[in-house]
């Protein structure tokens, strides 16, 4: 439909039709206007596959059989992959699953930057760097997208912790705001092409950020050129006139009042008393209903030509599994324990309640009604088959607090979450003593029984009750004992292979030293369990690699050492720009492991690194980057070369290093391969608070090939003069 069209339809709008299109009717659509063929715009969560569906006034499932989806890895774990190839697949194959169950905008990727490794959410996010998120949001919103389907990239902006999140006010530095918490969502605007993108929850500059013309309409709209529709996230609106004036466009809710919602009734009560004019209600509303329907053209609703999409296509499972496979990293493997060899491997023991546990149902709004998870169990099971001998003891006590995560967050404001948080912290208490047994009396039976296995592997790390939206941890340590559990076990069986399933960075520091082999699987999937034991046997090799760093302790984490984490009425970044490895790297904090590290069953050798600068005729500039990667190991596998730039000597307080490029590369055994990439000016700039804009001073800047943000290979030194 031409752009005259959609005039003319909207012309035809009565003011009711339009107010019906911007506001939530059920919890999960809005409604269509059926006389102009306008359908409803149906909605789901989210970033790790498609949720379950809910009824349309409350939040009780179907409860029918027809929304079980493909459970993809998390958003770290895809992280993990450092694989723009990835992202894509993933992004393409959620698009597809969501048009299949006929929604218009799946709610998906999270892309806030992990600030603090206690965030509740860090699992449905990607990391800590603003340029490994971009790199990966825009590919993975251009796979939704070729389906017909809108992304909704979340959750815009400063959304970087749950603990009251419903208002806290973020206080940062323009320069921290525009060079870490916003170059994602511009990435997914101006390269992913994004068509949806949604508040936040939290304030900045005092304002909830669903209305916050600072962000919505200069930025994102003024600055970025978004033309697509900024949803509230779901009870995110706080206020009829404000939401008016501001570029919000659909408000969401998580209450059934839907007539009560700020732009439904009280909107049309506003227009009709005449403050402000009604020309002006009109203008405004005109705008969010023109986002909607460009969206809605754009899909192909209003032609009849949409894709169809569909899921749980079987032949999907090899690029699930393969996202799954090159999300695992591997951290130690000190005497080359790895991989195990299964001829050598009769009896089996598998220890660790994660073994065990299918993480899809958890999270919050990311919970997953999968159509399957092969848990590590399983996955070691299948692999092996029958003459392997499994033995499998939990090892630790995970009582399953349940998934009280609604309730403790989306309803915070009516006073329901501080009594359900109290009546939890009594269950736990109440609960301590038996919990005590129950872990001392599992750990017993793993320990006995780990003497005459040939090969032992821990499956532990966190769950959905500690990585989970409405609350952030209170701590990094391991829950349920595990690190008495692990801690016993390296004493007694040194050669145990412990692996971790988490989103978001733990504590080893009671037991790393023991460890010589040490897998971090992430929540990978519905075929996570098995990728993770392809890993452990050497049908995979491992080539994740972290996209954050994992620190020694919170007292380590920037937030903590010169910031704030996590505030009360307000937060205040005061660490600004130095989050996660820009921290660590400038203040040189030692860390367990740093950004961007992960090991390989093969070696890699990153030489010949070399920077041409090249002036175009507008004075701007490119750098031509070029380098060599060899495996020099005895089998193939990918490699990740990551390019960091320092500026040798900055005009201002600027972090180490920052990375501006990577690749990632299967190498055969012996093979040596040449990377080319291009660094354009972008790379070299700074947000300079005075100018309000980026700046590039000339100067020498020192390119850095590295391994991960501690282990640089080689160094180029190149001048630029523009
Ligand atoms: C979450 C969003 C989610 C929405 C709808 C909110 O509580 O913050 O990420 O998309 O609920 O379920």
């Amino acid at each position: 439909m031409t752009d005259d069209k959609l005039e003319d339809l909207l012309a035809q709008l009565t003011l009711e039709e339009k107010i019906d299109m911007i506001h939530g009717s059920e919890l999960f659509s809005t409604k269509g206007v059926e006389r102009l063929g306008i359908p409803p715009f149906k909605t789901s969560d989210g970033p790790r596959g498609v949720r379950k569906d809910f009824k349309p006034d409350r939040w009780e499932d179907i409860g029918l059989s027809y929304d079980f989806v493909s459970y993809l890895p998390c958003n770290t774990a895809l992280a993990a992959t450092w694989n723009r190839g990835l992202a894509h697949e993933t992004g393409k194959l959620l698009g597809k699953e969501a048009r299949g169950r006929g929604k218009d905008m799946i709610l998906a990727p999270g892309i806030n930057i992990m600030r603090t490794p206690l965030c509740g959410r860090s699992f449905e996010y990607m990391g800590e760097d603003p340029y490994l998120t971009s790199e990966l949001a825009a590919p993975f919103v251009r796979g939704i997208e070729e389906n017909d389907v809108a992304a909704c990239v979340k959750h815009y902006a400063l959304n970087n912790q749950e603990t009251r999140r419903m208002d806290v006010d973020v206080k940062v530095s323009e320069r921290a705001l525009r060079e870490i918490y916003l170059p994602a969502f511009k990435a997914a605007v101006q390269k992913g092409g994004t068509k949806g993108i949604m508040g936040a929850y939290n304030r900045y500059h005092g304002t909830h950020c669903c209305h916050n013309k600072e962000l919505i309409d200069d930025i994102l709209r003024g600055e970025w050129g978004f033309d697509g529709i900024v949803v509230s996230d779901w009870g995110g609106v706080h206020d009829t006139k404000e939401a008016l004036m501001s570029g919000i466009d659909m408000e969401m809710s998580v209450t059934d009042n839907f007539d009560g919602y700020y732009l439904a009734k009280p909107l049309l009560e506003m227009a009709q008393s005449g403050e402000p004019d009604m020309e002006i209600v009109q203008e405004q509303v005109d705008k969010k209903v023109r986002h909607i329907l460009h969206v809605m053209n754009e899909l192909h609703m209003l032609d009849g030509e949409r894709k169809a999409g569909s899921y749980n296509d079987y032949r999907d499972k090899e690029a699930l599994r393969q996202t799954a496979r090159e999300s695992v990293v591997l951290l130690k493997n000190e005497k080359n324990l790895l991989p195990l060899d299964r001829s050598r491997v009769k009896k089996l023991l598998i220890i660790g309640e994660n073994a065990n546990r299918q993480h899809a149902p958890g999270g919050g709004s990311a919970e997953i009604k999968a159509l399957y998870e092969i848990t590590p169990l399983l996955g070691f099971h299948m692999l092996l088959g029958g003459n392997t001998q499994i033995v499998y003891k939990p090892g630790y006590y995970n009582n399953d607090l349940g998934n009280i995560w609604a309730d403790t967050s989306q309803s915070a404001e009516n006073g329901q979450a501080k009594s359900l948080e109290g009546q939890l912290k009594k269950e736990q208490t109440q609960d301590a003593e038996y919990r005590a047994a129950m872990n001392a009396k599992y750990r017993r039976e793993a320990l006995a029984a780990a003497t005459d296995a040939d090969a032992v592997i821990c499956v532990g790390g966190l769950t959905h009750d500690y990585d989970t939206e409405g609350r952030d941890r209170e701590s990094m340590k391991l829950p349920y004992e595990q690190d008495t559990l692990i801690s016993e076990l390296l004493d007694i069986r040194p050669d145990a292979v412990i692996v971790l399933q988490l989103g978001s960075p733990v504590d080893m520091s009671r037991w790393l030293d023991k460890a010589d082999s040490l897998v971090c699987a992430w929540y990978g999937g519905m075929e996570g369990g098995y990728a993770l034991a392809e890993t452990i046997f050497g049908d995979n090799n491992p080539s994740g690699h972290l996209p954050e760093t994992f620190p020694l302790s919170e007292e380590d984490c920037p937030a903590a050492a010169l910031g704030e984490f996590p505030g009360e009425d307000s937060v205040t970044y005061g660490e600004d720009i130095f989050v996660g490895y820009r921290y660590y790297d400038t203040y040189q904090v030692g860390t367990a492991f740093p950004f961007g590290y992960g090991l390989s069953y093969t070696d890699f050798v990153m030489t010949g690194l070399r920077g041409d600068v090249v002036y175009g005729a507008d004075g701007d500039f490119y750098v031509n980057v070029s380098f060599c990667v060899s495996n020099t190991g005895s089998r193939a596998g990918y490699a990740v070369p990551q390019l960091y730039v320092e500026d040798k000597r900055p005009k201002i307080k600027k972090a180490a290093k920052e990375l501006k490029g990577f690749e990632k590369l299967y190498v055969e055994a012996g093979e040596t391969k040449t990377v080319t990439m291009t660094l354009d000016k972008s790379a070299f700039c700074y947000y300079s608070e005075e100018r309000h804009d980026f700046v590039c001073d000339a100067g020498s800047y020192m390119l850095l090939l590295a391994k991960d943000a501690e282990d640089v290979t080689d160094l180029a030194e190149i001048e630029i003069t523009a």
